[in-house]
């Protein structure tokens, strides 16, 4: 199979799952984070010198957790640890054994979790080398992220639905721009821009989340970018921004300037 199609199969079935897992209304404890294949895997990032110590947990999320840790020259790093055990996954497990949109992935629920988290780790390299800010990635291991940390000793940057913006039209402008850079030097749509994935540091927004962000190519890529614009667009109009309409953003997103 040439590599994009293989690409494109498991974009797939990680999106499958991560829908499914959406509607499901468990929610995971911190205990159930660290199973032991986890912990082997942080295990591994410790002896490998990538993280010394974890230090606190950030958020608990719909499909993982972020931890703060220290790297071993005492520098604050992010970790995202995706879940793999929890009961919603075994729910869906269930759910999914004989369903044929789902074949394939029934015992392997491990292995889309560590694609998942490997294509997150090469979003994030796409979109940082495409000049969209988002927090560096570092390294990935199984089913772990780690990248930088936004924010500073005190705790993590705020999301940008929660800060007070000076200057609301420049951060609606640079955002929008990110769409742009992403759409043309990355090629990819985030697919879940809105004020919950941007996070807010040093007074510049900074794009998060980018899991399942998709390549321009994918043939739902063009409703989730009008979908993204929707999100940026309903955010700044309840920050007083007079907005532009989402045709001409989608066209400056999508349109290469000559
Ligand atoms: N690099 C980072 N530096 C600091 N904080 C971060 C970083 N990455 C993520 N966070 C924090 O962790 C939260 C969850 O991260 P993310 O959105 O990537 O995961 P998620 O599983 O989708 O969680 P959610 O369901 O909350 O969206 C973010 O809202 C943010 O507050
Ligand atoms: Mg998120």
């Amino acid at each position: 199979m040439p590599r994009g199609e293989a690409y494109e199969k498991l974009e797939h079935k990680i999106m499958a799952l991560r829908t499914t897992d959406r509607t499901g209304d468990e929610r995971q404890t911190m205990g159930e984070v660290f199973d032991k294949d986890t912990l082997l895997g942080i295990y591994k990032l410790m002896t490998d010198g990538v993280i010394d110590t974890i230090e606190y947990p950030i958020s608990t999320g719909k499909e993982g957790n972020v931890f703060a840790a220290k790297d071993p020259h005492g520098k604050l790093v992010a970790v995202k640890i995706y879940r793999t055990s929890t009961a919603t996954f075994n729910r869906i497990a269930r759910y999914i054994e004989g369903d044929k949109r789902f074949q394939g992935i029934t015992g392997s629920r491990r292995r889309v979790i560590m694609a998942w988290a490997n294509k997150e780790f090469r979003n994030l390299q796409r979109l940082e080398d495409a000049g969209v800010k988002v927090p560096t990635p570092i390294r990935f291991h199984r089913n772990i992220l780690v990248m930088k940390y936004i924010g500073t000793k005190d705790g993590p940057a705020p999301l940008l639905r929660d800060v007070e913006l000076e200057d609301a039209e420049d951060t609606y402008e640079i955002i929008i721009n990110y769409m742009r850079l992403a759409y043309q030097k990355a090629e990819l749509v985030h697919a879940d821009l809105s004020e919950f994935n941007i996070l807010f540091y040093r007074r510049k927004p900074i794009i998060i989340d980018v899991g399942q962000a998709v390549l321009t190519e994918h043939v739902n890529a063009k409703d989730f970018l009008y979908r993204d614009i929707d999100n940026i667009n309903r955010f700044f109009r309840s920050r007083a921004v007079d907005i532009r309409d989402r045709e001409d953003i989608f066209r400056e997103v999508t349109e290469v300037r000559e």
